[in-house]
């Protein structure tokens, strides 16, 4: 989700603009000479990448940069209007759009009406992270398969007839508006096939699925059962409904999905003050002024009645795409914040590693450490080593080291005179537990991709607009950081292998975005960037089969240009030198991207298209992908693909 500063809505609160939830204190005067040290380091890093030393901005002719990543699209230009744009040669076929019938028996989608229980059987809202499992499981198949799709949140101004913004209406919201919202959320699993005319969805498949705020989860690991996820309706706590926020996520070797709960605080109305909750709410920004209306009609969604229901979000959930009657599981050992991206790698030991991040102004990077290792005769059970291992959270200093910081009850400050009495504590508030381990405060931790060739990991900073400029450190050089940035990280080799499993990697800056002709923004990149090669505000990413990384982005509307795709090589001439491969209709960011095996179609999701300042039901910037009167634009699955049936890209 956006913070877009070109549409400001007052009824979606996901970041808390003004107030960033960490109190802890910022760097000290040591800091800061260390920093300016280290900035040079880093930056001296990253220019010696390059193999074109300056950065600036170039002619938009095909250069050699992009003839050694064997690209051959022609780049588009930066805009910003009511349609796709994608480069000549390749063809968008948005065909899976919010409400579309995926169940057996579900309507057809219909602009006027706003059903729940048809909501709840059709493709959901906002899609944010998308993966695709080939069919049958286990084929490397690129032409048949399953699309997991996160739904992330629901805009009602764009999704009801003369909802308007602000607090009034908000206050208008109806029983059955709300029932229509949790039905817009979740995940969607829907079968796909590759046609001679293109991406279909299967629609009355027997593995299509919605997961909503009424699919029954199963709470595990080490808080599982804990007084403090306990509530009125369930005295086990380990039984929860429901899942929201879902924005970035990851797959497992085992062929699940996992999904990272993200701004769960907007959904939490009451006074938390008051209840033995409070700390733990003020840090996760639960204040009483929620987003939605949930809390109207239903006690869980009211903090002064249930505390403890939003301990039970805020979790990395896995699904299996495969079993349609599998009952989901939030993973509690993964830590609790706002959660962003769950990216696993197998270790050079076997055990599994998972990284995740925190994605709010001045928050964390993190990483989850099995204890067992993968076995792939185990199939699904491998998912128990998601139970039992140890949570990290990173340090970045100006010497380019990154040490990963155990977060483990008992050792250093995180004991019961800190108010942490059991590892279930320190999962619960794993942001205070990392404030009191000093670990580095980012710029927005987005997604977070390891590269299979290299085994390096791209950690996606989207921006932090709030940080001043005594709170620069090495690793987040920019003061009021309005266009983001990309950090990599290297893992030690351990016989020729990624040891991800480390408590010591060493890091430097991959990019900093923002336009290289405007100097006084400080961006950087691995060479020069065409006119339109510069971007802004990274979110997801993705790497493709040939090893390059996607980048799309959500926020580039505030420097005027659409958000789109962008994609670099990582390695050689090409690093860090970003081409623009796609761009969104107004009002939208991009999502997704995710790659068939054979990297032949590239799936991305457009998620809030013509929702800017002002924009409403009736009154949206465009109608995309139907362009029909009365018709709302709707967040969508694109497919695409090259019409020479090439990679995509090259
Ligand atoms: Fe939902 Fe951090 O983007
Ligand atoms: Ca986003
Ligand atoms: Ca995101």
């Amino acid at each position: 989700m956006t913070d877009r500063h070109y549409r400001m809505p007052v009824t979606i609160n996901n970041e808390d603009d003004n107030h960033p939830s960490n109190p802890s204190a910022g760097p000290t005067m040591t800091d800061l000479i260390a920093q300016r040290v280290s900035r040079r380091t880093a930056l001296k890093g990253l220019l010696a990448s390059a193999a074109l030393g300056a950065i600036g901005v170039g002619t938009g002719a095909l250069r050699p940069a992009q003839a050694a990543m064997g690209l051959s699209f022609t780049e588009i230009p930066h805009a910003f209007d009511e349609n796709l744009h994608i480069p000549a040669g390749y063809t968008a076929n948005p065909f899976l759009r919010w409400g579309e019938p995926i169940i057996a028996g579900a309507p057809d989608f219909d602009a006027a009406t706003r059903d729940a229980a048809a909501q709840a059987q059709q493709f959901g809202y906002n899609c944010d992270f998308v993966h695709f499992v080939p069919l049958p499981e286990g084929s490397n198949a690129s032409d048949h398969g399953l699309l997991v799709v996160n739904h992330e949140y629901t805009d009602a101004h764009m999704i009801f007839a003369g909802f308007a913004d602000g607090k009034a209406a908000l206050a208008a919201t109806t029983a059955e508006m709300a029932a229509y919202e949790q039905a817009g959320h979740g995940l969607s699993v829907v079968e796909v096939k590759k046609e001679a005319t293109g991406w279909t969805l299967v629609k009355d498949s027997k593995l299509n699925r919605r997961i909503t705020l009424a699919t029954e989860f199963e709470l595990v690991g080490p808080v599982a059962g804990h007084d403090r996820v306990k509530t009125s309706a369930d005295a086990s706590g380990t039984k929860v409904f429901g899942t929201m926020n879902n924005c970035a996520g990851g797959w497992t070797p085992w062929g699940t999905i996992l999904s990272a709960e993200e701004n769960t605080h907007q959904y939490f109305g009451g006074d938390p003050s008051s209840t033995a909750e409070a700390a733990n709410a003020k840090r996760m920004g639960i204040k009483g002024e929620p987003s939605y209306a949930w809390g109207k009609f239903d006690d869980r969604f009211d903090v002064s009645k249930e505390p403890n229901e939003p301990n039970r979000f805020g979790w990395i959930i896995e699904v299996d795409p495969y079993d349609p009657a599998s009952k989901p599981v939030k993973h509690t050992a993964l830590g609790r914040f706002k959660h962003e991206a769950a990216t696993t790698v197998i270790n050079s030991d076997g055990r599994l590693v998972v990284y995740t991040g925190d994605d709010e102004r001045f928050e964390y990077i993190y990483k989850f450490v099995s204890t067992g290792t993968f076995d792939a005769a185990k199939g699904r059970a491998n998912s128990a080593l998601l139970d039992d291992g140890t949570l990290f959270v990173a340090k970045l200093d100006a010497e380019g080291k990154v040490t990963w910081m155990p977060l483990v009850h008992g050792e250093g400050e995180l004991t019961e005179a800190n108010g942490f009495k059991s590892q279930a504590d320190v999962l619960i508030e794993a942001r205070r537990a990392s404030d009191l381990l000093k670990a580095t405060k980012m710029d927005r931790p987005e997604d977070i991709e390891t590269s299979d060739k290299t085994g390096k990991v791209y950690v996606v900073l989207t921006k932090n607009d709030k940080r001043k400029a005594d709170q620069v450190d090495a690793a987040n050089t920019r003061a009021e950081n309005k266009w983001g940035h990309i950090v990599e990280m290297v893992p030690p080799m351990v016989d020729g292998k990624a040891d991800h499993a480390a408590t010591s990697f060493t890091w430097s800056a991959f990019i900093q975005a923002g336009n290289p002709a405007d100097t006084a923004q400080g961006a950087a990149y691995g060479g020069a960037v065409t006119d339109a090669g510069w971007f802004a505000n990274p979110d997801n990413v993705a790497f493709d089969a040939n090893g390059r990384l996607w980048i799309s982005t959500d926020g580039f509307p505030d420097h005027g240009v659409h958000d789109g795709l962008w994609v670099t090589e990582t390695e050689g001439e090409g690093r860090a030198i970003t081409r623009h491969f796609l761009g969104c209709p107004r009002g939208a960011e991009l999502c997704g991207p995710a790659f068939t095996p054979d990297g032949k179609t590239l799936f991305v999701a457009v998620q809030h298209p013509g929702d800017e300042d002002g924009s409403n039901f009736a009154n949206p910037t465009t109608r995309w992908p139907d362009f029909k009167d009365g018709v709302p634009p709707r967040p969508t699955v694109v497919a695409i693909t090259k019409d020479d049936g090439g990679d995509i890209g090259a």
